[in-house]
């Protein structure tokens, strides 16, 4: 291995432990949470992707009650942000439903769980919203 290697492979090795700490350092407290440093897209990745996915664990009833406060914290900003796309209103109307859904969910409601499921279309509201 020459030198030129060497410094190649450590430069990537500090660049990925850099990254690595950089992805952590990016989970927000729930009471930190605001419009600003909260976009549609970050709400998509902590509730509805891997490794999270906390609305799934909470239509599953597998989430803490931790998670289920800070998907609705999620929600909530998600319903303050003006959508990439389509109607306005119509956006309002579905956000708040994930909100509603997840406070009942929050409140022990019986149905809470199928209406979060319903709430949570993910191919009619990417239709209607996403670009
Ligand atoms: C209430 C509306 C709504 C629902 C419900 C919804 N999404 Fe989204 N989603 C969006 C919008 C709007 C975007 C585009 C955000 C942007 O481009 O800023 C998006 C983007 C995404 C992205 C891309 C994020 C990125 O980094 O580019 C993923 C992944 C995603 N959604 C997953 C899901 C999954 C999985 C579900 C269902 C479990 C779901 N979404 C349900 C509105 C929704």
């Amino acid at each position: 291995m020459n030198a030129w290697n060497r410094v190649t492979i450590f430069a990537l090795a500090a660049l990925a432990i850099t990254s690595t700490l950089r992805a952590e350092e990016k989970v927000i407290p729930t009471d930190k949470l605001t419009k600003q440093n909260t976009s549609i897209k970050a709400v998509m990745k902590e509730a509805h992707k891997k490794p999270h996915e906390i609305l799934k664990k909470t239509a599953l009833g597998k989430s803490t009650k931790e998670e289920q406060k800070r998907l609705l914290a999620l929600y909530k900003i998600m319903a303050t942000h003006a959508p990439p796309k389509g109607d306005a209103k119509a956006w309002k109307t579905k956000t708040n439903l994930l909100v509603k859904a997840t406070e009942a969910v929050i409140a022990g409601k019986p149905d809470a769980k199928k209406m979060l499921s319903k709430a949570s279309n993910c191919k009619s509201c990417h239709t209607a919203h996403k670009q």
